[in-house]
């Protein structure tokens, strides 16, 4: 299956506006997760200001010890304070990198903004090495634009789920 056509399913279960948000993140997390084969663990972070925090809010795959993780501390932690996109082909060749599973070999880390803001992240560990290109990019990117379109933020920017 191309990603693209995982784009309409997406939309379906966002649009689902009888689950919380956060139901709804955790569909979407289990639906990449089942619907892409290198896709092993998908999580939605996102930030907590005053504390300078990511907090693990949706995912799908084995749970993880790292629900919060500080801003600047592994990968996740480099986006929240990059605003950039970190793609990691061999997770090994990193230094400032959060383990959570001994099988993950290549991660990708797309930044998730509301309203121009980097408020959040979407996280995928691969079982595979260099498992991510260009394709998951643009496609993630595409996600996280439509999650922000259904996150609801008060005149502070904080996100209510
Ligand atoms: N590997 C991440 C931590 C989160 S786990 O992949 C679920 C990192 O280095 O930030």
């Amino acid at each position: 299956m191309t990603l693209e056509a995982l784009k309409d399913p997406v939309l379906d279960l966002l649009n689902n506006s009888s689950h919380s948000v956060t139901e709804r993140l955790n569909e979407v997390c289990a639906y990449l997760q089942k619907s892409v084969s290198y896709y092993d663990w998908v999580g939605f972070y996102f930030a907590d200001f005053p504390t300078k925090t990511l907090h693990l809010k949706a995912f799908a795959g084995e749970p993880t010890d790292h629900v919060a993780i500080p801003f600047g501390k592994g990968i996740c932690g480099q986006v929240a304070v990059s605003n950039a996109n970190f793609v990691v082909p061999d997770v090994t060749a990193q230094d400032n990198y959060i383990s959570c599973s001994v099988h993950v070999k290549s991660e990708i880390v797309v930044p998730l903004f509301k309203d121009g803001k980097n408020v959040g992240q979407i996280d995928i560990d691969s079982h595979y090495i260099e498992a991510f290109s260009e394709k998951d990019e643009d496609f993630l990117e595409w996600v996280n634009q439509q999650v922000a379109k259904i996150l609801i933020s008060d005149t502070q920017g904080n996100l209510s789920f």
